[in-house]
Parts: structure tokens; sequence; C-alpha cells
């Protein structure tokens, strides 16, 4: 039951808690010198374009991948354009073990983790009806399963620092329906995602931030497909898919000090296409 106003007037011992030391001029809070963020699924499509933000901003990037080495390669390229350190690592989200091995390996490397962006993910775009069971088990290991074991490996190093940043990539898909394509499970690989990130936001609410981010069609490998294209443009306020380097400020903003005072938000980045 609810306290009455009379009840809740005894204060709290340590709060209000103290606001952060981080400066107050907002371009300062955007920068993320020193940092150490991994990132992964940053071969490609929006998490290379979130390995491009961070180190655009200074930060230096752990660039995970899993069957596409170019990865190697793109890190080379951001740490010489942009004077940050950066490596590559194979790491198959699936296998716990992997996830582990990776995250002690980048702790090694870097001294820290500061933030981890599990964007990493696949679409298996089918009704329940036409998708083997095989193909659901293949879809939930990587979009679900997945992004635990990323959270938890990451969350023990969070604790231990006493501070950290996770976000995490959801979708529309887990606010609406989206149509054409009936796709049931991915859609629920999401939302389940999405209320993960929310809860962990209160269980580390001590030590670590967790926000979420939702996008709509990007114009990526899992972005809308042939069959899709027209009712995505139409059914997309703005007409169009989203190009990479537009969902780049979002991370940032997230991974960054700007952000401070959020925790447990799931923000929406779909070109306006769940409004109607
Ligand atoms: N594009 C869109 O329209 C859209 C919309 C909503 C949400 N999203 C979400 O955005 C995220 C990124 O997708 P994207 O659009 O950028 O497509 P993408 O380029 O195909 O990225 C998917 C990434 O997931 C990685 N991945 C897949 N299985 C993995 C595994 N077992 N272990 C580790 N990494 C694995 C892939 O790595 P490798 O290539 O190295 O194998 C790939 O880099 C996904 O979570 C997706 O669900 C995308």
């Amino acid at each position: 039951m609810s306290m009455s106003v009379e009840e809740t007037q005894a204060p709290r011992e340590g709060f209000p808690r103290p606001f952060p030391n981080t400066p107050s001029n907002v371009i300062e809070q955007f920068r993320m010198n020193g940092k150490a963020i991994i990132v992964n699924g940053a071969a490609d499509g929006i998490g290379l374009a979130v390995a491009e933000a961070m180190a655009e901003a200074k930060g230096n990037v752990a660039l995970w991948y899993n069957s596409n080495n170019a990865a190697v390669v793109r890190a080379e390229e951001l740490a010489k354009l942009h004077g940050v350190k950066t490596k590559a690592y194979q790491v198959n989200i699936t296998k716990p073990e992997e996830v582990q091995h990776g995250i002690s390996k980048v702790v090694e490397d870097f001294g820290r983790i500061d933030v981890f962006v599990a964007n990493a993910g696949m679409a298996d775009s089918k009704p329940l009806l036409d998708q083997t069971l095989e193909d659901y088990r293949k879809l939930m290991s990587v979009n679900v399963d997945g992004v635990v074991h990323c959270a938890k490996f990451a969350g023990e190093v969070f604790r231990n620092q006493n501070h950290g940043n996770l976000i995490i990539t959801s979708s529309m898909s887990a606010h609406v329906v989206n149509v054409p394509v009936d796709q049931p499970v991915y859609n629920a690989t999401k939302a389940f995602v999405t209320h993960f990130g929310k809860s962990l936001a209160r269980e580390w609410r001590e030590f670590a931030r967790v926000n979420i981010v939702s996008p709509g069609f990007f114009n990526t490998k899992m972005g809308a497909g042939p069959t899709i294209i027209n009712e995505a443009y139409r059914m997309t306020p703005l007409g169009r898919q989203g190009h990479t380097k537009e969902i780049k400020g979002l991370y940032l903003y997230l991974a960054s000090d700007a952000s401070s005072y959020m925790t447990g938000s799931d923000i929406l980045i779909d070109g306006g296409y769940c409004l109607p």
C-alpha cells in the first residue's frame, strides 16, 4: 500500500545522492577521451557506425565480430584516423565462455570497460508456422542468450569497477507488430531485451546505467529487404530508411556523460514508424 504524506516525511539516509562530477559544457559532456567501449556486431551496419561514433569522440574501441573479419581492418582504420586505441576480437555471443574470455581480454588490453554496446543480433523474418524449432532456437540463442551473456559478464566488471554503462540494441519490433512480414519470434526476442535492459537498470542502480535503443528500418543488411521495402517507405512518416550515420548521435549520447541522468530508458529512432 502506498504511504500517506505524513509517513513520507522522514528523510532517507544517504539521500539525495550527490550530482555527478561531470562537465557543465555540453560538448565536453559528449567527449569519450580515455574511455574503453566494447561494441559487438561492429564489422558493419549499426555496430560499425557506433564504433565510428565512439572513435570520433576519442574513445578507445574494442570491435567485436562473429564471422565478418572486416572488423580487423575497420579497427586499424579508426585508430589511424582518430588517434585512438582500437582492437578487433572474434566473439560468438551465443557461447558464454567466449563472451567471458572476450571481456577479460578487453580488460587486459584496455584496463577497463566503461561502456558495452550489446548490438549484435540476427533476423529470421518468418511466421512461426513456417519456422522450424531449430530456427526458433537459433534466433533465441543470438538475440536473447547472446545479450544475457554479454550483460552478465560485462556487469561483473561494472560491479567491480563501481561504474559502467550498458546499451542494448533492441528494435521498434519490441514496440509494435510491424508489417508486412510476420516475424513473431524476432519481435519477441527484442521485447525480451528491452524489458531485460529496463530491469537491469534497477538491479545495477548502485554502479551502472542501462539504456535501450529501438531502431526502425535502417539501411543495413538487416534493414528492409526487397519484399518489405515499399511498405517500409509507406508506413514510415519520413518516407525512407534511416542512414546509419543518423543513429551515431544517439549511441554517443547514451554512452557519454551527456546522459548521466538517464537509465532504464528505451529510445525509439524510427522515422516515425510507431506513430500511427
Ligand atoms: N537494420 C535495421 O533495420 C534494424 C532495425 C531494428 C533493429 N536492428 C538491430 O540492430 C542490430 C544491428 O543490426 P544491423 O542492422 O546493423 O545488421 P547487421 O549489419 O547484419 O549486424 C548484425 C550483427 O550481428 C552480429 N552477429 C550475428 N550473430 C552473432 C553471433 N552469434 N555472435 C556475435 N555477433 C553476431 C553480426 O556479426 P558478423 O557479421 O561478424 O557475423 C553482425 O555484425 C541488431 O541487433 C538488429 O536486430 C536493426
